[in-house]
């Protein structure tokens, strides 16, 4: 595992994807059953190496995401997270045990910090839970990892030891992660440089990088470690994760093909499935990508000023440094219309990177129709939308759906709305609140029928696709006692797309989805 010179055939680099665990840690992010089939569908059609499907012990949920994606994605190693422990390294046997390719990934913490106020616990004790851990992995698992967790603030020293004992204990691959974005390129360089010199058979393992993005530079540290020679990165796609993020997948396997002349590294990634692979996660997380986001941002490929237009013209090449064609950018979206048959939908589903059973296929087809009459020009946001407003992938189980909504409100007027709910066992509820506005209104009517009261934390309605008849997706974020929740919603009429919205967060928190596993993550100390 050396890294080549620059001249000599690239080295391959394993990209190991944790959208799934790292990143659906992100506050609000936390995807159902589909959702997550859907995106490790998506990631093995990329060519992703490794995927990370969850953590197993975490809660039954995440148990059950593993074992779906073991057992219907075929192609990358599926990897369950693990804490060292013989309950945990179970529940990911659990999970992984019909895998054609496993891995289980265990994770101690080694920093001072970790070890004096989280786990309480001295060094020694430390790499011995560590070797246990490894060693208990690997009666089940050939293929084991070993992250300690917060490297990036352990003494080197110290680091080496750990690093080494879980070696000889048979980790497979070793992670170094930098759990909390505190190092730089230079410090995380020196890192995976002093481990490489120092750590007795460093060679039988992969070295693994892991950087989050807290100071904006997880892509830079990672490949800084790439150049000392770690050939495995974890990384995200969109960069979500906890806080600000981890290193982004697309920005790490971008700058590997476009700066192969330096850094001389390959990855085994599609990159023309980086785009629609973005859209899908952003669709299905509700997390939107900044216009300006390297690689997949909206603006990644725009030219505004007239200079810029004009070189563009002559050579692109004087302005761009990647084709857009290169990660799937599409220039100009619009599909579809009245007359497009279930063939042409099917295909461009495909291409968006959405890979539906037939059943599924024909109930979008149905929506499709259905919007088609209202709607002229069918864009990809439009088609993406159907797809996570519908049936396909956005809802499960809900406990209230909305009957009626009405709403009065003007210039000197109280807003007033009246709601009018219908309980999964078929009982009405009717409200009517007053608000500032009549989508306030609206809110509290729909919490004084539930009982659920939340405070908004953001509010947006953005409009998808073009064109008069555009439709506006309504996005909200609340707070709850159980934890921060997203909600979306699509409508022609903002004030009834709010309220649905509202709705599918009172939802969210009545079945308590998400909270019972960030609580459940937060309880065992999860990074
Ligand atoms: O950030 C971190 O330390 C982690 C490890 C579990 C790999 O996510
Ligand atoms: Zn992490």
């Amino acid at each position: 595992m050396h890294p080549t010179s620059s001249q000599a055939a690239p080295d391959r680099v394993v990209i190991f994807d944790t959208t799934l665990r790292d990143g659906e840690q992100s506050p609000g992010a936390s995807m159902n059953l589909d959702q997550k089939l859907q995106v490790a569908r998506a990631l093995a059609d990329l060519g992703v190496d490794v995927i990370e499907a969850g953590f197993a012990a975490a809660s039954p949920g995440d148990l059950e995401a593993i074992r779906g994606v073991s057992r219907q994605v075929e192609g990358p190693i599926i990897a369950s997270l693990s804490r060292c422990s013989r309950g945990d390294i179970a529940a990911s046997w659990e999970a992984l045990r019909d895998a054609p390719r496993r891995r289980c990934h265990v994770f101690l913490a080694t920093s001072p910090i970790h070890r004096d106020f989280k786990l309480k616990m001295a060094k020694d004790e430390i790499v011995r839970r560590a070797v246990e851990g490894v060693k208990l992995a690997r009666e089940k698992f050939e293929d084991v990892e070993f992250s300690a967790e917060d490297s990036a603030r352990t003494e080197l020293d110290f680091l080496v030891e750990v690093v080494e004992r879980a070696i000889e204990a048979g980790a497979t691959t070793v992670n170094i992660p930098d759990t909390v974005g505190y190092a730089l390129p230079s410090t995380y360089a020196e890192t995976i440089r002093h481990l490489r010199r120092h750590v007795r058979g460093i060679e039988k393992a992969v070295i693994s990088v892991h950087c989050h993005n807290d100071l904006g530079l997880a892509v830079a540290n990672s490949l800084a470690g790439v150049l000392e020679g770690a050939r495995q990165v974890e990384c995200t796609i969109n960069g979500i994760g906890e806080r600000a993020g981890n290193a982004s997948l697309e920005e790490v396997v971008m700058a590997c093909r476009t700066r192969a002349d330096v850094l001389g590294i390959a990855t085994g990634v599609r990159t023309d499935r980086l785009y629609p692979t973005s859209r899908l996660v952003s669709q299905v997380t509700g997390l939107h990508v900044q216009r300006n986001k390297a690689i997949v941002g909206q603006n990644a490929f725009a030219h505004e000023a007239g200079i810029h237009q004009h070189g563009m013209l002559t050579n692109r090449e004087t302005y761009e440094i990647m084709r857009p064609e290169e990660v799937g950018f599409a220039r100009s979206s619009l599909v579809l219309g009245k007359h497009s048959g279930r063939h042409a939908l099917k295909e461009r589903l495909v291409a968006l990177g959405y890979q539906l059973e037939d059943g599924a296929i024909d109930r979008v087809f149905a929506d499709f129709k259905a919007l088609a009459d209202k709607k002229k020009d069918i864009y990809d946001a439009d088609i993406e939308a159907l797809l996570v407003h519908g049936q396909i992938l956005g809802k499960g189980l809900v406990a209230w759906t909305l009957d009626a909504l009405s709403t009065t409100s003007g210039t000197g007027t109280l807003p007033v709305a009246s709601v009018a709910l219908r309980t999964a066992a078929g009982e009405r509820l009717q409200e009517v609140a007053a608000g500032d506005g009549p989508v306030d209104a609206a809110f509290k009517a729909i919490e004084q029928a539930t009982g659920i009261r939340v405070k908004l934390r953001d509010y947006q309605v953005v409009s998808i696709s073009t064109g008069e008849d555009a439709q506006g997706e309504v996005s909200l974020e609340v707070e709850h006692p159980t934890g921060v929740y997203r909600g979306r919603a699509l409508s022609t009429d903002i004030v009834e797309g709010s309220a649905r919205a509202f709705l599918d967060v009172v939802n969210r928190i009545a079945l308590r989805a998400a909270p019972v596993e960030s609580e459940a993550r937060a309880e065992m100390g999860t990074p």
